[in-house]
């Protein structure tokens, strides 16, 4: 390999691709809000705990703060017009509010399933979780971790054990405006009975 030194501001560049998650919130006066956030991982299993980082200057952010959690959702790579618009402070797209926003994106969400946020009906899944951290490392994003109180999987990709059933299709972010998806899966044997 020949190594390309590059900006040091773009580091985060070589993290990718990731999924570009729906991250539902609601503002203190109720309004729901949903934004793709790549910035995201699975940081326990037991119990169930994600963490979020949202840059400070979003909507999103102050939800964060106030309210008592947030909706994960996982769209599908199908999905990435309704995404780009949801994620309109990026992306440029102007509406006059976030309830707007939300209907313009066409995607489809159910409000009532979680008390912290709108989730995504037609994804592959989606989380309801409760924050239990709230983390300010002195950059421009804020952490935000949620314990996960419900968890819903599409019925077509995974099975009762939240396998999946076959090859998924997340939306993934390269950089920027680039998108992908994930390719064929496969499996590896075990080395040793689990
Ligand atoms: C694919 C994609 C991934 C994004 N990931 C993040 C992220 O991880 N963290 C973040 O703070 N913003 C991220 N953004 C930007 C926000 O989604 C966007 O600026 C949003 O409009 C903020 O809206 P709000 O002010 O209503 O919260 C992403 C945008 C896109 C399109």
């Amino acid at each position: 390999m020949s190594i390309l030194e590059g900006p040091l501001r773009k580091a985060h560049r070589l993290l990718a691709p990731r999924v570009a998650y729906l991250i539902g919130t609601r503002s203190p006066s109720g309004e729901p809000d949903v934004i793709p956030v790549s910035n995201a991982t699975s940081v326990s299993t037991d119990p169930q705990q994600v963490l979020i980082a949202v840059m400070k200057r979003w909507t999103t952010h102050t939800n964060l703060q106030h309210g008592g959690g947030f909706t994960l959702s996982v769209p599908t790579s199908d999905q990435a017009e309704g995404v780009w618009r949801l994620g309109a402070r990026y992306s440029g797209f102007v509406t006059p509010d976030n309830a707007t926003k939300l209907v313009a994106s066409g995607l489809k969400f159910d409000h009532a399933a979680s008390e912290h946020g709108p989730v995504l009906v037609t994804g592959l899944g989606w989380l309801s979780c409760r924050i239990v951290a709230r983390l300010d490392l002195g950059g421009d994003h804020a952490l935000a971790v949620g314990q996960v109180e419900t968890a819903a999987f599409d019925k077509q990709a995974f099975d009762s054990d939240a396998s999946p059933q076959r090859d998924l299709n997340p939306l993934m972010q390269v950089t920027g405006n680039r998108f992908t998806t994930a390719g064929t899966s496969y499996t590896l044997p075990y080395h040793a009975p689990r």
